[in-house]
């Protein structure tokens, strides 16, 4: 297909990898973000913010990357720590099998590396939740080695910059973008380079609309001098998010509510959560909320006190809120995995995500 808006053919070749590198770099040294993560080369640390930015922006990693280095200040004292105290760290980050691989890999430091973080590729790529492309942030940024990154922000960057024009998660276009990806790496400064490259997607080559007046690569990017830098990278058409229905039970006695901790295993394990559970097909909230108040060995009434919506990764969740007291609660809440708190104990609670927003509506809805 010709492209009438540019005086260049789909497949002609525009500049030298090195022009790029060298672009990017004054630009960072000029314009480059102070982020707490910078001010070390610390392995540890390295790695603990690489594995906070996967799937999470800056801004909310920043709070969360200080109090948690405060808390487990280095590798030895995050492995000798309960898994479930870090995951109550990580409450609110999201994404919480992070949170599991992040103890399980400092376990591993410890038990086979000896307390210090490997320096290769193959021995980081060893460790839970470091794929290939934290492997290579941690290796450049940490070791200042040559090694090329590939996340969310490079990608959109690279299929940009080379006007890749088919769907980027095809297994062809994977292997193209990590082969860009080496090319462009610079071998004098890896360090400098990686952090470069991820501010320029993450500040200025963003989703919907990049500034490219003040991008560096500008003069040198294929989709601008195609007219085409909004379109790319090729969305993903037609993705249906499935939406799930939900109640949660907000049980009262004696002015506490019923909390549960969630098994470690699977989604969310071990944050903690109002008792609840899916609405069958057909079945209303209400009626699916007294069904399992039945289960449970409980008796009271339930009245609608709210709904809250909240976007996990692969579905949508529309939570609807029923509040009841209840009087003779058995054992109901006496366990380990399960209490009665108080509005004031819950707010510091690690509750997951919608289960949180939640709570907003306990003040209210009396
Ligand atoms: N996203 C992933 N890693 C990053 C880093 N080191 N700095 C800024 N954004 C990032």
């Amino acid at each position: 297909m010709t492209d009438h808006r540019s005086p260049f053919s789909d497949h002609g070749f525009l500049f030298a990898p090195s022009d790029i590198s060298g672009r990017l770099l004054d630009w960072y040294g000029r314009q480059g973000r102070d982020l707490p993560w910078r001010r070390t080369r610390d392995p540890y640390r390295v790695w603990l913010s690489e594995v906070m930015l996967q799937q999470t922006t800056v801004a909310a990693v920043v709070p969360y990357y200080e109090t948690f280095l405060e808390r487990f200040p280095n590798v030895a004292d995050l492995a000798a720590a309960p898994v479930e105290e870090v995951i109550e760290s990580w409450a609110g980050l999201g994404y919480y099998s992070r949170a599991r691989n992040l103890h399980a890999a400092a376990q591993r430091v410890v038990s086979l590396f000896g307390g210090s973080f490997p320096d290769d590729l193959e021995g980081l790529m060893s460790l839970p939740g470091v794929g290939r492309s934290t492997a290579g942030a941690i290796l450049s940024i940490a070791f200042d080695r040559k090694a090329p990154i590939l996340d969310g922000n490079v990608r959109r960057v690279l299929c940009r910059l080379y006007a890749l024009k088919e769907d980027p998660r095809a297994s062809a276009s994977e292997k193209r973008l990590w082969a860009w990806a080496e090319e462009l790496t610079s071998a004098d400064r890896p360090h400098d380079y990686a952090q470069a490259i991820m501010d320029l997607g993450a500040t200025i080559c963003i989703p919907r609309r990049p500034d490219c007046p003040a991008c560096p690569l500008e003069g040198l990017c294929r989709a601008r001098r195609m007219g085409v830098e909004a379109e790319l990278p090729l969305r993903r058409k037609g993705r249906v998010v499935p939406q799930r229905t939900e109640v949660a039970l907000l049980l009262e006695r004696e002015g506490r509510f019923l909390v549960r901790r969630r098994p470690l295993e699977g989604m969310l394990g071990g944050l903690w959560e109002f008792p609840g559970g899916g609405v069958p097909e057909g079945s209303e909230p209400l009626a699916a909320g007294k069904a399992l108040l039945r289960d449970m060995g409980l008796a009271g009434e339930l009245r609608p006190a709210g709904r809250v919506r909240h976007v996990y990764s692969h579905f949508r969740l529309d939570l609807h809120l029923l509040r009841g007291e209840v009087e003779e609660t058995f054992r109901v809440g006496e366990g380990a995995q399960d209490r009665w708190l108080s509005p004031g104990e819950l707010t510091v609670l690690p509750l997951h995500g919608a289960h949180k927003k939640a709570l907003d509506h306990l003040a209210s809805a009396v």
